[in-house]
C-alpha cells in the first residue's frame, strides 16, 4: 500500500480579513495532515489563494489599487494566517504564480482537445459574488433584485460570447462514478444531495468570459478569460508540476486522497472537479469531504452579516491550541456549527485547563519534588495499571479507523474520555500517599501515569500540536517516538535524565477574560 497522501483545503478569496471559517476549514485540513504523519505517510498538505475573477478585480478598483499589488497583500495576510494557525501546509500556491498559469492553460488545452469545449453565446445568471452561475429555478426576487436562493447573494443577467464545457455530456458518467464510489463524496447527506443534483440533469457550463480582464487569458483566444472556478481548481494539481505528469511530485501524489471543503462548495468540487479532470484524461481525487458551516447567532458567519468572530483575536488571547481544540471538539464536523465565547470558555476549562492540564501538573510536580525530576522505572504492573494503558493501546486500531473516516468527533471523544480515566485512577491510588509506606508501588503508578500522558499527548498532537509536543519535550520523548505505532511501546523513557522544566500548559479562562 502507498504511504503518500495529499490532502488540500479549498484556496481562499483573499478579499477582506480570515474569519473563523476560513480558519475552520483549514485546521480541520491540518489535523488529518498532522494524524497520517503520526500513522507513518509522506504527507503533501496545499493551501493558498484564489486570486482571480470579477469579484477581486472590482474590490481592487473600488480601492484604487492595481489588482496585482491588491493581491500580493491580501495573499500575504492568508499565509500569515497559515502560521497562527500552525498548519503543517508543505506548500502555498496562488493562482496568479505562472506555474498555476501554465498548468490551467494545458488543462483548457486537454479539455479542447477533447472535444469538450466549444464557443458560443452565454445569456443567463450570474453572481459575481459566488462567481457562478445560477438558472432560473435558482434564483428569487427580492425586492428590486434578483438572488440566489442557496447563496443570497445577488445575480445579475450577463449576455456575452463564450467558451462553453460539455458538462451535460458526463451525466452518465458522474453518476457511474458515484455509484461505485460512494465515499467520492462525503459525508452521505452530501453524496445524496450531489447524486439527486445531477441525477436531475446537467447544463453545459460557460467555461470563459470578455467583461473583464483579471484573469488567465484563453490560448489563442486572449479577449477571453478563463472561468474562475476552473482556474482555482486547478490549483490542486499545479502545486504537484502538472502538466509534467512525469514529476516527481505529481506521480507521487496525484490523485489526491482528499479535498476538505465547507459545503457551499461541493457542487464545484464534485460535479464540475472530476467532470473536467475526466475530460483532460486525468485521474480523479479519492475523496471530497464536505465540512458544514460555523455560524454565529445561529447564522453562517459571513461580513455582510456582521457576526464574524475573529480567530486572531481569540488567539491571541487564548492560544491557538485552545481555538483549535475548541472548534474541532465542539462543532461536529459535516454539520453546521454554533460557537460561542461562552462555549469556548467551558470547553477549555473542562477538558484542557482542570482536566489533562491539571493531571500533567500534578504528576509532573509530584515527580519534580520528589523523584529528582526523573520517571522512576517501574515494578510489577498491577491489574488497574495493566487495564489503564490496555485500555488505550487496544482501542488505537479504531481511533485511526474513525481519523481515516473523519469522524473527527468521536476520535476526540473517546481521547480526552482517556484523560478523565487518567485523572480517576490518579486520584483513586493516590501515588502521593504511598511515599512512605510502598515506594515500589508509588514508582509502578507514577510510570503507569506518565506513560498513559505521553500516549494521550501522542493522540492529541494532530490537535494541539503545541501543547502536546510542549508535554513530550518534558518527558524527554524523542520525536521518532511521537508516532502512533509508538503507542504501543511501554517503555520509551530515559529514565536517567530528569524532566525538563515545567509550566503551565492550559491556563484556566476566567469569566472576566
Ligand atoms: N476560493 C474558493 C475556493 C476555491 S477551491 C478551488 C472559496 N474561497 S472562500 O475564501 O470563500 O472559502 C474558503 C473556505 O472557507 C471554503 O471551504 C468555505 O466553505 C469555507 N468557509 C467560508 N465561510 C465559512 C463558514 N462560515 N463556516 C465554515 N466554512 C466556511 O470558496
Amino acid at each position: 500500500m502507498s504511504k503518500n497522501f495529499y490532502i488540500t483545503t479549498p484556496i481562499y478569496y483573499p478579499s477582506g480579513n480570515p474569519h473563523m471559517g476560513h480558519a475552520y476549514s483549514s485546521i480541520v485540513a491540518d489535523v488529518f495532515a498532522r494524524f497520517k504523519r503520526l500513522e507513518g505517510y509522506d504527507v503533501h498538505f496545499l493551501t493558498g489563494t484564489d486570486e482571480h475573477g470579477l469579484k477581486i478585480q472590482r474590490e481592487a478598483e473600488k480601492k484604487n489599487k492595481d489588482v496585482k499589488i491588491f493581491c500580493d497583500e491580501l495573499s500575504e495576510k492568508f499565509k500569515k494566517l497559515t502560521k497562527t494557525l500552525n498548519l503543517s501546509n508543505n506548500d502555498f500556491i496562488r493562482t496568479t504564480e505562472s506555474r498555476h498559469h501554465e498548468s490551467v492553460k494545458a488543462i483548457w488545452n486537454r479539455l479542447l482537445e477533447s472535444g469538450d469545449i466549444y464557443l458560443s453565446k452565454y445569456a443567463g445568471w450570474y453572481s459575481v459574488s459566488d462567481e457562478a452561475y445560477y438558472t432560473e429555478d435558482e434564483i428569487i426576487q427580492d425586492g428590486d433584485k434578483k438572488i440566489s436562493k442557496t447563496s443570497g447573494s445577488v445575480v445579475d443577467w450577463f449576455e456575452e460570447e463564450s467558451y462553453f464545457f460539455k458538462l451535460s455530456a458526463w451525466q452518465d458518467k458522474l453518476l457511474n462514478h458515484y455509484d461505485k464510489n460512494p465515499e467520492f463524496i462525503s459525508p452521505k447527506s452530501r453524496y445524496n444531495e450531489i447524486y439527486q443534483f445531477v441525477k436531475g440533469g446537467l447544463n453545459d457550463l460557460s467555461v470563459s468570459r470578455t467583461s473583464f480582464k483579471w484573469g488567465i487569458p484563453v490560448p489563442n483566444d486572449d479577449k477571453h478569460i478563463i472561468y474562475v472556478w476552473l482556474d482555482a481548481l486547478t490549483n490542486y494539481i499545479s502545486a504537484l508540476n502538472f502538466p509534467n505528469t512525469d514529476d516527481p511530485l505529481y506521480k507521487k501524489f496525484w490523485p489526491a486522497n482528499i479535498h476538505i471543503i465547507g459545503k457551499d462548495i461541493l457542487r464545484f468540487h464534485s460535479v464540475y472537479w472530476p467532470a473536467f479532470l475526466m475530460a483532460a484524461k486525468l485521474p480523479l481525487p479519492l475523496k471530497v469531504f464536505g465540512h458544514g458551516w460555523i455560524l454565529s447567532d445561529e447564522k453562517k458567519m459571513s461580513k455582510s452579516l456582521g457576526n464574524i468572530l475573529d480567530p486572531l483575536e481569540i488567539i491571541d488571547k487564548y492560544g491557538i491550541d485552545q481555538l483549535r481544540y475548541y472548534l474541532l471538539k465542539e462543532v461536529s464536523l459535516g454539520n453546521d456549527g454554533n460557537v460561542s465565547m461562552e462555549n469556548l470558555k467551558n470547553c477549555i476549562n473542562n477538558d484542557l485547563a482542570n482536566n489533562f492540564g491539571n493531571l500533567c501538573q500534578r504528576v509532573f510536580s509530584f515527580i519534580e519534588k520528589n523523584c529528582e525530576g526523573k520517571l522512576p522505572k517501574p515494578s510489577n504492573l498491577a491489574v488497574e495499571d495493566i487495564n489503564l494503558i490496555n485500555n488505550l493501546v487496544k482501542k488505537v486500531p479504531d481511533l485511526i479507523n474513525d481519523m481515516n473516516r473523519q469522524d473527527l468527533n468521536n476520535y476526540i471523544k473517546q481521547v480526552v474520555e482517556f484523560s478523565f480515566e487518567a485523572n480517576k485512577y490518579v486520584n483513586d491510588l493516590q501515588p502521593w500517599a504511598l511515599k512512605k509506606t510502598d515506594l515500589n508501588r508509588m514508582n509502578t503508578i507514577l510510570f503507569s501515569i506518565v506513560l498513559q500522558i505521553k500516549n494521550i499527548s501522542i493522540l492529541l498532537s494532530p490537535i494541539i500540536p503545541i501543547s502536546s509536543n510542549k508535554i513530550l519535550d518534558i518527558l524527554n520523548l524523542k520525536n521518532e517516538d511521537r508516532l502512533i505505532n509508538s503507542i504501543s511501546d511501554i517503555d520509551l523513557f530515559d529514565h536517567d535524565k530528569p524532566f525538563q522544566k515545567t509550566s503551565i500548559l492550559f491556563k484556566k479562562i476566567d469569566d472576566d477574560n
